[in-house]
């Protein structure tokens, strides 16, 4: 203990104090990318250092360029907080530093997650045989998830992708929605489908796909296809239609998959449950426990209805692992060591059980609600969606005041907003997903953006 014991005490000294700063910190970091390099960049030393010094200096050094993403007025990107239970969760994960891989080196993780993964399929109310794998985020899910449909549609029509590869293999059609979230076509360019065989289906406003235009495009030819729909739109958080949508899939023998990152959450909720009706008849979902959970970075989750096809796209073996008959948690991702993402997860969910997770989506929702209101209240201020969700998109008016009141917001440090563009219009994305989120957090953000909106109309 001697050697652990000086830096373990001192980090964890350090660690409260930050969760302490969170609520007064300015949210948005106060050093860029570049200053921070600028003023930590030295050549190696030669000599070792003692690590409680190097824990001080570490947090001297990064603390100018840490963003509160874990306290309550950050609403950028679509980024979760931690809730505490997962958060020392992932503290003991790394203290034990298992290689969730094997059943054989890692049984405890390997239990976590097999536990974690059943009370996850029941709160969301998906099949409850389904296979799970835990890997990085909603990118890497997505793209575990369409592996699985680029083997499982490929064996349909009698061809084998692990053995016989994609040379000469019938060309596989990814039909999608015109505002899916980009790892979609990140997904397909890495299993080698190439963006040509994407197919894009017209949304509406709120950036839901057309389930007619979808039928139209399944009838127009017959070949391998996946349909790639969406739980929770990046800007609006909408919807597909999914009932219509997956029917009209299936009949034509397609594949459906749901990227649900945030959204899938919705299923957990009574009153945001409607939201994703019909989605479980889906074959593969994508979503995130590091969103809307709230479990520290990172931990996406994979889920595949055809186990067998999941297993036969990642699954491996060799001599010199121990690995038994049972699939291993390595057979669900595509990594073979990694991170035992599953304490942190169990943890999440035994300490919220299945009412706080559901208390923690409602939250959000009515959260998310109340800062639309208030955005209302401000002059010239447009809320641009129907806050259904998690997310809301505001525009301060023109374009460029829309995006100077970003800027100054995070100069100002009250909250994190971040900027986009919706149907040719600059706007700032609000993403409520941090489960500490409170009514006067909401309140301060909108005073804020009340003052600085004033400001930049003065100026
Ligand atoms: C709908 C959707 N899909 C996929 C992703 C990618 O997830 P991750 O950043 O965890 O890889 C995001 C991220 O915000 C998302 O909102």
């Amino acid at each position: 203990m001697k050697d652990f014991d000086p830096a373990l005490v001192r980090a964890t000294e350090l660690a409260r104090s930050h969760l302490e700063s969170l609520p007064t910190r300015p949210v948005w970091a106060r050093e860029s990318y570049e200053e921070i390099l600028e003023r930590v960049t030295q050549p190696l030393q030669d000599e070792p250092i003692a690590p409680e010094k190097v824990v001080d200096e570490l947090v001297d050094w990064v603390e100018p360029g840490l963003t509160a993403t874990p306290g309550g007025r950050f609403y950028g990107f679509v980024i979760g907080g931690v809730v505490p239970a997962a958060l020392a969760a992932d503290w003991l994960t790394s203290t034990w530093d298992q290689n969730a891989g094997l059943n054989s080196v890692a049984p405890a993780a390997a239990a976590a997650e097999t536990v974690a993964s059943g009370w996850l399929l029941d709160l969301l109310g998906l099949p409850a045989l389904a296979a799970v794998g835990y890997v990085t985020g909603g990118t890497v899910a997505n793209y575990a998830c369409l592996a699985s449909a680029r083997y499982a549609v490929l064996d349909r029509v009698g061809w084998d992708v692990n053995r016989q590869g994609l040379t000469d293999a019938p060309p596989i059609r990814v039909i999608v929605g015109a505002d899916r979230h980009g790892t979609v076509d990140i997904a397909v360019r890495y299993l080698g489908l190439g963006l040509d065989s994407i197919v894009v289906i017209g949304s509406d406003d709120q950036g839901r796909i057309d389930p007619e235009a979808l039928a139209a495009e399944l009838g127009r030819v017959d070949t391998p296809t996946i349909v790639c729909l969406q739980a929770g739109e990046v800007h609006t958080g909408a919807f597909d239609p999914f009932p219509a949508a997956i029917e009209a899939a299936h009949a034509a023998g397609a594949w459906v998959h749901v990227d649900g990152a945030f959204g899938l959450w919705a299923r957990a909720n009574e009153s945001t449950r409607h939201l994703a009706e019909g989605v479980d008849a889906a074959d593969s979902w994508a979503t995130d426990a590091h969103k809307t959970l709230n479990v520290p970075y990172d931990c996406g989750i994979a889920i595949v209805r055809d186990r067998e096809a999941h297993l036969a796209t990642f699954g491996s073996r060799a001599a010199y692992l121990i690995s038994g008959e049972a699939p291993e948690p390595s057979d669900t991702v595509p990594e073979l060591s990694r991170r035992a993402r599953g304490f942190a997860a169990w943890a999440a969910l035994r300490s919220l059980g299945r009412q706080g997770v559901a208390e923690l989506v409602r939250n959000l929702h009515e959260r998310a609600a109340q800062m639309a209101d208030g955005i209302r209240s401000i002059p010239d201020a447009e809320v641009l969606n129907d806050v259904v969700f998690t997310q809301v998109i505001v525009a301060f008016g023109d374009d460029e005041t829309t995006q100077e009141v970003g800027r100054r917001l995070l100069a100002d440090g009250t909250a994190v907003v971040t900027p986009s563009q919706w149907r040719g219009r600059a706007v700032q994305r609000i993403s409520l997903s941090n489960w500490s989120t409170t009514a006067a957090d909401i309140d301060q953000t909108v005073a804020a953006l009340r003052r600085i909106t004033a400001d930049v109309r003065g100026a």
